[in-house]
């Protein structure tokens, strides 16, 4: 608890807004999409199927494939509870709707879908976009599915392996993601095993999205050796998240953005 206090204080100190970006690709992305405040309708559907969630009381023998909970000791949990603390934020929910949108990804991969909140986003923010999202825990991917299927959801498909499966599964094929969330397994080594895997499924255009990359002292270090990579161009870190950006025509430059 206190390392990520220590290390909030430290991005508070450290980051910016848009004042002074003078890369014309990093100050829109911030202005258009990061601090754009419209209403979007879609949100509204956002809430309803969290509040469904955070009254749901089922319980669920889950499989832990990450690298373990700050919260929970044992593997029963309600849906209410998968929700709160192992679901994506309400903030961020929206922040992805809309980078899924600013930047029409129509090839996304997600891993790590939990109840699929931060896959619906997505589908909703681009309902032409083929959305591929794996879970490793069969009985949380059920309740994603359950719920992908009440909205008619078709543009999603679920994977349920774990996510080394699913690279084994991929790797002949000509496979390239415009956007991927990583959001599962917060685990140093792991991480960058994952980048690596990742990188023969992106294309210049492509953007990685590192989820708690200050979530340990080893996933920021994790973080620090990703953002290093010659293939990265442009790395931003808005504390929770880690944008990763390979456009070869930018100049290698890594920014922390307050949201
Ligand atoms: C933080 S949750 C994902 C939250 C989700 N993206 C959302 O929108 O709410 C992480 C999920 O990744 C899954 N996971 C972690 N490591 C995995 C692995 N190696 N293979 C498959 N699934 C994994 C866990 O079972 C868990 O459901």
């Amino acid at each position: 608890m206190w390392y990520l206090i220590k290390s909030y204080i430290q991005f508070l100190i450290h980051s910016n807004n848009q004042h002074g970006i003078h890369s014309p690709f990093v100050y829109d992305l911030i202005t258009k999409c990061f601090y754009d405040n419209s209403d979007y309708a879609e949100y509204s559907i956002l809430r309803t199927i969290r509040s469904g969630y955070s009254t749901n009381k089922q319980f669920i023998d889950i499989t832990d494939f990450g690298a373990g909970s700050k919260v929970f000791k044992s593997n029963r949990r309600s849906i209410s509870s998968i929700a709160k603390n192992a679901g994506i934020t309400y903030n961020r929910q929206k922040l992805l709707f809309r980078l899924v949108r600013y930047f029409n990804s129509s090839t996304i991969l997600e891993l790590g879908s939990s109840l699929g909140l931060a896959t619906s986003a997505m589908s909703w923010a681009n309902p032409s976009a083929t959305i591929q999202t794996v879970e490793g825990c069969n009985a949380t991917a059920e309740i994603a599915q359950q719920m992908f299927n009440e909205h008619d959801l078709k543009n999603i498909s679920l994977e349920i392996s774990t996510f080394d499966e699913y690279f084994n599964k991929i790797k002949d094929q000509d496979m390239v993601f415009d956007l991927i969330y990583l959001d599962g397994n917060h685990d140093k080594d792991a991480t960058l095993h994952y980048f690596e895997v990742l990188l023969d499924h992106i294309s210049e255009q492509s953007v990685i999205i590192l989820d708690d990359i200050h979530w340990s002292p080893e996933m920021k270090q994790a973080w620090i050796e990703i953002i290093d990579r010659p293939d990265v161009t442009v790395s931003i870190d808005s504390y929770n998240w880690g944008l990763l950006f390979f456009r070869k025509e930018q100049q290698k430059q890594h920014f922390r953005i307050r949201m």
